[in-house]
């Protein structure tokens, strides 16, 4: 029997990039998948992926900024399936390039409640339901800069630490109660979000690869396998982890 054959999987931000790849490797091991996102044709392309492969998925759209769609995502999926198994909270932003005295509080409060409160909104409704049923697994998706400081990124920064924390939090909180929590903490992979940094300036893209041990970027699929690693239903004592995926930055 496939590793997640017949679990409920919500993804937010999986139109895209890590999210859209995660979406495919679980779908590809069985599960159900929830594909939510702000951008209704990409969202939709992940499906189409998905079922051109015979696998099962349903588009929802949801902006994470607003808790109540985050709610309406959990309340729906639990109409259409009964369950919700696994939520990968994935969708993020990431901010416009500035130091910390010239961020508009117009941009401060987007990056915050997309990649903050989007997660904790988002866990919240997941938590009860999960409660509910008697456990559950939910894979938060910070970085590297949720472990070490990215200047002219403070607010992401900011974020991405704060998503560690309501981790490590969660995980205490619930670690009686059948749920797992745990985090991913990528770092430059080949996702049309990072691919902008190389819009900005191409000379970055051989640059920054020195910095990385195994001398190569990360891709969205490496993300993935990791996520499902976390999820695996036989990976039952890893709690309140923020496992990096850095092809060995953080060992240096
Ligand atoms: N690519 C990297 O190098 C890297 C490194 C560290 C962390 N991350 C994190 O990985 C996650 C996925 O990023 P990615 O690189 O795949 O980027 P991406 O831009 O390819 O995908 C992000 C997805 O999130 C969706 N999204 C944005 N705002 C949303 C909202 N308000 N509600 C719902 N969906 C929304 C987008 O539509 C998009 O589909 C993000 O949380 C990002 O911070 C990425």
């Amino acid at each position: 029997m496939a590793r997640f054959q017949d679990q409920v999987v919500i993804i937010t931000g999986a139109a895209s990039g890590i999210g859209r790849a995660t979406a495919l490797a679980f779908a590809a091991e069985g599960a159900r998948v929830i594909v939510a996102d702000v951008a209704a044709e990409g969202g939709q392309e992940t499906v189409a992926l998905i079922r051109q492969e015979n696998g099962e998925a349903m588009f929802i759209a949801c902006d994470v900024a607003q808790p109540e769609q985050l709610e309406q995502l959990v309340t729906q999926t639990v109409q259409l399936y009964g369950k919700l198994d696994v939520a990968i909270n994935n969708a993020g932003v990431g901010g416009l390039f500035a130091r910390t005295a010239d961020v508009t509080a117009k941009e401060y409060h987007r990056v915050v409640s997309i990649n903050m409160s989007g997660v904790f909104f988002g866990m919240q409704y997941q938590i009860r339901q999960m409660l509910r049923q008697g456990g559950g697994r939910i894979v938060n998706v910070a970085s590297l800069a949720g472990l070490r400081g990215l200047p002219n990124s403070s607010v992401y920064t900011a974020t991405k630490h704060a998503v560690v924390g309501l981790t490590k939090a969660s995980a205490v909180e619930y670690a009686r109660k059948n749920i797992r929590i745990n985090a991913v903490c990528p770092v430059f992979t080949r996702s049309p979000l990072f691919d902008q940094l190389f819009e900005l300036d191409p000379s970055y893209e051989e640059r920054l690869k020195r910095n990385i041990p195994m001398g190569r970027y990360g891709q969205p699929a490496d993300v993935a396998q990791a996520i499902l690693w976390l999820c695996d239903p036989h990976n039952t004592f890893v709690t309140g982890m923020a496992l990096p995926i850095d092809g060995g930055m953080m060992a240096v």
